[in-house]
């Protein structure tokens, strides 16, 4: 075992139910793309589901697929695009919901729905300022109508996605694209359209506004037990919201594959980019970018040890991690190391981790290789 993920389930479903006790009537929704944010898609799908998350959703039909191989009923929400030659398999497979915002999507989903014999849910995508996926409100209606006059698909909801939420204090924007999302549902009522399911909150969204949760939310980071950011942290304190307690579930570990002694003004690694002042003791780990352990990790990281902070010496490999545990008593071959998590009294976040190579946490622990195991706890 060269370094695995220890993923606590109890963690998840805390989370799920804190954001139960903040948001009273609308369903929820986690987010298990991405290998549900590197948690591993199905243990995480299956505390969610046990903890009583009303929908899933995913990215990508091939998610959908495996979910409910895993016997998992729970609808599904898929957010992402979805290939017209995909539609068969999905429709066939129950209790799945598109995203709708081009004719394309419509026909395809109509023709699949009807040969299944059970109708495709849509949800309309409204394009309100994030300029990604979605339709403009002005053309939202005539989607709306083809919708209608096709069998095999029903208009079940509305969302969009915010563009500028989680970076930011000043909501101006968001608040901005709240009204237009406003506006296009009026609009399409007016229109004779009554999409039962509106759904626009992320995680930031559900946590800042109460308002803004109507009939669905759609939580990725904050499931996992992370803040999306810590605007979003300030922005919460700063209008008195009720902060649900997070917990953070996910650990990475391995073992230490060998322990040097180098002398001093050895250097180490490619490049040559680090010079031990002293003579050193090297712990040598079984893990690189590979397994998404960023290559800007280099020089800058720590591992912990022993419950100490272990420095990361030269660069990241493709397999392998140098890190100093001169300072460090008692490490030896097999010696277990905590790339993120908590290890005795010392703990390194998805955050710190995200701080040193200059990314965010989503990304930190949503690239950690798949191939990696997950352990549950
Ligand atoms: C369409 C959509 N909804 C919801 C989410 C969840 O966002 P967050 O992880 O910030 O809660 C995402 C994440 O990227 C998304 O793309």
């Amino acid at each position: 075992m060269l370094s695995w993920i220890e993923v606590d389930t109890n963690a998840l479903a805390e989370n799920l139910r804190s954001f139960r006790r903040i948001v009273s009537d609308a369903r929820l929704a986690p987010v298990v793309k991405a290998n549900a944010y590197g948690h591993g898609l199905i243990p995480a799908a299956r505390a969610f589901a046990e903890a009583g998350a009303d929908w899933l959703c995913v990215n990508a039909g091939f998610e959908a697929v495996t979910l409910r191989r895993a016997d998992i009923k729970l609808p599904i929400y898929i957010l992402g695009y979805v290939a017209p030659c995909e539609m068969g398999e999905l429709a066939g497979l129950g209790g799945l919901r598109l995203v709708a915002y081009q004719e394309e999507t419509v026909i395809a989903a109509a023709a699949a729905g009807r040969a299944a014999g059970q109708p495709l849910h849509l949800h309309l995508k409204l394009e309100t300022g994030n300029n990604r996926q979605g339709v403009d409100i002005a053309d939202a209606i005539a989607l709306a109508d083809l919708i209608k006059q096709h069998d095999g698909i029903a208009l079940e909801g509305i969302s969009s996605h915010y563009a500028d939420i989680e970076d930011t204090t000043d909501h101006s924007y968001a608040e901005a694209q709240m009204q237009a999302f406003r506006t296009a549902h009026a609009a399409l009522t007016e229109a004779g359209h009554r999409p039962a399911i509106r759904s626009f909150s992320n995680s930031a969204a559900t946590l800042l506004w109460p308002e803004t949760h109507f009939e669905l939310v759609r939580m990725g980071i904050s499931a996992y037990g992370m803040w999306p950011s810590k605007e979003t942290l300030i922005s919460a304190q700063r209008l008195g919201r009720d902060k649900p307690t997070l917990r953070p579930a996910l650990t990475w570990k391995t073992l230490v594959a060998q322990v040097k002694e180098i002398p001093a003004n050895s250097s180490v690694g490619y490049g040559r980019t680090w010079q031990a002042g002293r003579p050193t003791r090297l712990a040598v780990l079984p893990v690189g970018y590979y397994d998404g352990y960023d290559r800007g990790l280099s020089n800058v990281a720590h591992v912990l040890v022993n419950g100490h902070r272990a420095p990361v010496r030269g660069r990241i490999c493709m397999n392998m991690t140098m890190v100093d545990v001169t300072d460090i008593p008692a490490v030896g071959t097999g010696t277990e190391a905590v790339l993120l998590g908590r290890q005795a009294n010392e703990s390194i976040t998805a955050e710190q981790i995200a701080a040193w190579s200059g990314t965010i946490n989503y990304e930190v622990t949503t690239r950690i290789n798949e191939v990696l195991p997950r352990r549950l706890l």
